[in-house]
């Protein structure tokens, strides 16, 4: 069966629970998920055997958390090339991260990007909105396989 893996950065939990709530709306649509933080991911082979990829990170000092810098380094040649990719992250007031790993998604890797990055405000984390958006994220990547 299709298999998407999830993999956040995250300080406080914030992205942990988009994770969760994106992996919902995979599930929903019959795909098999596998949520991952940024550190259990050590090699490049702990990428491989997927079919979509999500990265997500929250923003700190206006950059994304930097073991998921270091991931995405190694990523590179990793074999995600031209599958479905999505980047989300929780965030104060600019939000970076998700942009940055949106970016370097589709540039580098040149994923089969969703529409946009997932950017979600602290403050609204718990709203049903975010939880219907994070679903239909988690939809979109999986209808992409
Ligand atoms: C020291 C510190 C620096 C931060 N820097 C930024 C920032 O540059 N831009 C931003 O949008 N949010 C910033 N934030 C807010 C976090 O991104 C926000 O709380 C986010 O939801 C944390 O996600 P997490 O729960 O996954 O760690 C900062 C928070 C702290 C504590």
């Amino acid at each position: 069966m299709s298999k998407v893996l999830i993999v956040y950065a995250t300080r406080a939990g914030g992205t942990k629970k988009l994770a969760e709530m994106i992996a919902d709306g995979i599930r929903a649509e019959g795909k098999e998920v596998e949520i991952k933080p940024v550190t259990y991911i050590k090699k490049r082979e702990d990428l491989q055997g997927y079919d979509a990829y999500v990265f997500g990170s929250a923003t700190y000092h206006g950059s994304m958390i930097q073991a998921m810098k270091k991931m995405l380094f190694m990523a590179e040649g990793g074999g995600l090339n031209r599958k479905p990719g999505a980047a989300f992250g929780t965030y104060g007031w600019s939000g970076e991260a998700p942009i940055r790993i949106y970016e370097t998604m589709k540039n580098i890797f040149e994923m089969d990007m969703v529409e946009k990055p997932f950017r979600v405000k602290t403050a609204d984390i718990t709203s049903p909105e975010v939880k219907e958006q994070a679903e239909k994220l988690g939809r979109e990547i999986a209808k992409k396989i």
